[in-house]
């Protein structure tokens, strides 16, 4: 028997501002990522600001979705660091486009972004690399992501080869093949507000098409080849 959590909702809190395309800090969507991101950064009651749900799709359309962390964020897109032997590096090495959403509960926003991806440079994710604690360094050699495996006790097992090796610091441990970042460039990526009045906004700024001839009444035009425009909750 299915449990009935029809009426589990709450009244969002009259904190948060009509957010209108009048608004924008800028005239295309880095800005007002930054600006949005920064905001959530400083938010106490958000742990991590940078965790966002990845969707990607096999060459046959199955969906699949799970949390990744940003790792960096520019007007070329956004990167994050996986195993290129997991399932979403399968899915991306058959059909290279992924959607992105990120939700700041506390401050009820949500992003979503869609966009092409590729592979960042084998120097850069070796760069990155180097930057992660020992520990995160040997869990992504440990773990060959998305494998069935008979138990953690082989994790354990070489976790703690690894660290016999590593852990004093004197020889470095070398970015394993199979790991590496991905970027997503985007096409659109939309900044939703929730209001109190369930009106909730959304602004979408999205790459026009080629032939496109956006309709001033509805859709502006921004900077950086973006346009924008509101859409309905
Ligand atoms: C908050 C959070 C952050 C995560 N960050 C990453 C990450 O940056 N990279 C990663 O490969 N997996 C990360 N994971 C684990 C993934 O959600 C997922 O279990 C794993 O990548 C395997 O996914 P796949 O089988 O779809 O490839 C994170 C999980 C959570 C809950």
């Amino acid at each position: 028997m299915s449990i009935d959590i029809g009426g589990m909702r709450k009244p969002y809190l009259d904190q948060s501002a009509t957010f209108d395309t009048t608004d924008l800090v800028a005239q295309e969507p880095w800005g007002q990522f930054q600006a949005w991101f920064d905001q959530a950064k400083a938010c106490s009651a958000i742990e991590e600001a940078n965790a966002m749900c990845l969707a990607t799709a096999s060459k046959s359309g199955v969906p699949s979705a799970r949390m990744v962390l940003l790792k960096a964020f520019g007007p070329e897109g956004f990167v994050f660091y996986t195993n290129y032997e997991s399932r979403k590096a399968k899915d991306l090495s058959e059909n290279p486009q992924a959607a992105l959403t990120f939700y700041w509960e506390p401050l009820k926003r949500s992003i979503r972004v869609e966009g092409s991806v590729a592979k960042v440079s084998e120097a850069t994710s070796t760069e990155y690399f180097r930057t992660r604690p020992l520990g995160s360094q040997i869990g992504a050699a440990v773990s060959h992501q998305s494998r069935v495996i008979a138990g953690r006790q082989e994790l354990e097992n070489r976790e703690a080869q690894l660290k016999a090796e590593f852990g004093d610091g004197s020889k470095v441990l070398d970015k394993p093949e199979a790991w590496g970042g991905f970027l997503v460039t985007p096409v659109s990526m939309e900044f939703w507000q929730g209001q109190s009045t369930r009106l909730h906004d959304r602004i979408r700024f999205r790459r026009p098409a080629p032939d496109e001839k956006p309709d001033p009444s509805i859709t502006h035009i921004g900077t950086d080849g973006w346009v924008y425009e509101r859409l309905a909750p």
